[in-house]
């Protein structure tokens, strides 16, 4: 007797990943694996890298998987059997890459910073518009748990509308990759086209235009590098935002001994301070009582603990709610939905900034408009 297939059962995706290093390696892939287990909607069927020691690896880990020294010699021999291809490699190869998929009508999964240009960035939203076909940063930081209590916060209205933000990025040392290719390669800017604002900005920036509801009108920063003669890229960022609904404040840094993120969310009646996994909640009491310097407003505060994995720097456990997104997308054929235009809008700020730090850090404008069609 035949037993028929449950026909309300997903197809499961079929993927290839460009670059077996890091990310992929320590997030993407054991994700997809837990995933392909628990689910059955996700396969991964090809791998490229660049560095035999990381092919060798590859096979490894996916042994059923068919392992290519070139992404285009992967995509020509098996673009036929895929659906989409997800690209784990450095920077400087993102827009390639994610062309010659879009060419071969495959869809896109793709690491931040999207591009290291503008002109790169608009010239990928186009071509996934024409393609017909999803491009989607991975824009993770969104899926931590701890991120998600703050967009409930905002959500319930406790704090009213948000008006200032801070966002701090502590780091004691520049992210590194595999030690197999380049591990330094964040240093160079002709791989990384930056130092941590390219590298951490985008995470930064999609966090403050959720959480102030609006997008950047101008930004002013200054940055430094305290190896200059070693590297050509910044370890230490600041910059301030205008938005039409409020500022942000943001400080990225490579240098500070230890490893954390410092958020604060400001709104009318109250405010957010997270300290990695710990969060605070303070919402103003009105007060009756003489209004006399600081003793007349009385804060409500609650403290909770959210359990984030913010010392994994794989971000393993925020994936697979990522690749729900990604997953959704393509079924709705959204193919430049909202995040690949805040994408576009990441690489407008970080460029522009790095422009604005040149100059002396002269205030720069930021179109709000992504010049692309949906
Ligand atoms: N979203 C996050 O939280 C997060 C965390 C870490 C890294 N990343 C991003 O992931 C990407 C990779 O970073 P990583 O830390 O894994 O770097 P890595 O150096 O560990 O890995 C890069 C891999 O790509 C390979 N490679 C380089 N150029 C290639 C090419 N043209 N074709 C095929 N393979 C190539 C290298 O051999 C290496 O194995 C970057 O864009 C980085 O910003 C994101």
């Amino acid at each position: 007797m035949t037993l028929l297939k449950d026909a309300s059962a997903k197809k499961p995706l079929r993927g290839a990943i460009i670059g077996y290093g890091f990310i992929s390696g320590k997030g993407h892939i054991p994700a997809y694996l837990e995933r392909a287990k628990n689910r059955g909607d996700v396969e991964i069927i090809a791998i490229a890298d660049i560095c035999e020691g990381r092919r060798n690896l590859a096979q490894e880990t996916l042994p059923q998987a068919r392992i290519y020294s070139d992404y285009q010699a992967l995509l020509n021999a098996e673009s036929a059997h895929l659906d989409f291809v997800d690209i784990s490699t450095p920077p400087c190869d993102h827009a390639a890459i994610a062309h010659a998929a879009f060419d071969k009508g495959l869809h896109v999964l793709c690491e931040k910073p999207l591009t290291t240009t503008l002109e790169e960035a608009r010239s990928l939203l186009e071509h996934a518009m024409r393609a017909k076909r999803v491009l989607f940063p991975c824009h993770n930081y969104k899926h931590a748990p701890v991120v998600k209590a703050i967009r409930e916060i905002i959500d319930s209205g406790k704090i009213g509308k948000v008006r200032s933000l801070t966002l701090n990025t502590y780091r004691n040392t520049h992210a590194k990759g595999v030690t197999e290719w380049k591990t330094n390669w964040r240093r160079e800017k002709k791989y990384s086209g930056g130092g941590i604002a390219m590298d951490h900005g985008s995470h930064t920036f999609y966090l403050t235009f959720d959480w102030l509801g609006s997008y950047p009108t101008a930004v002013t920063a200054k940055m430094t590098n305290l190896e200059p003669g070693k590297y050509d890229t910044e370890d230490n960022f600041t910059a301030v935002l205008t938005f039409p609904t409020g500022i942000a404040h943001s400080h990225l840094t490579w240098t500070a001994g230890v490893r954390k993120v410092m958020y604060t969310v400001q709104g009318e009646r109250g405010a957010i301070t997270v300290d990695d996994d710990d969060l605070q909640l303070a919402v103003m009491e009105a007060t009756g009582g003489a209004d006399v310097a600081q003793g007349a407003v009385r804060w409500n505060v609650e403290k909770r603990s959210i359990a984030s994995n913010w010392m994994d720097a794989s971000h393993v456990s925020w994936f697979n709610s990522l690749f729900d997104q990604f997953q959704a997308a393509i079924e709705k054929g959204e193919f430049v939905g909202k995040e690949a235009r805040e994408s576009y809008l990441c690489i407008q700020l970080i460029t522009t900034a790095y422009r604005s730090a040149q100059e002396g850090c002269r205030e720069l404008p930021l179109a709000t408009e992504v010049p692309v069609q949906a």
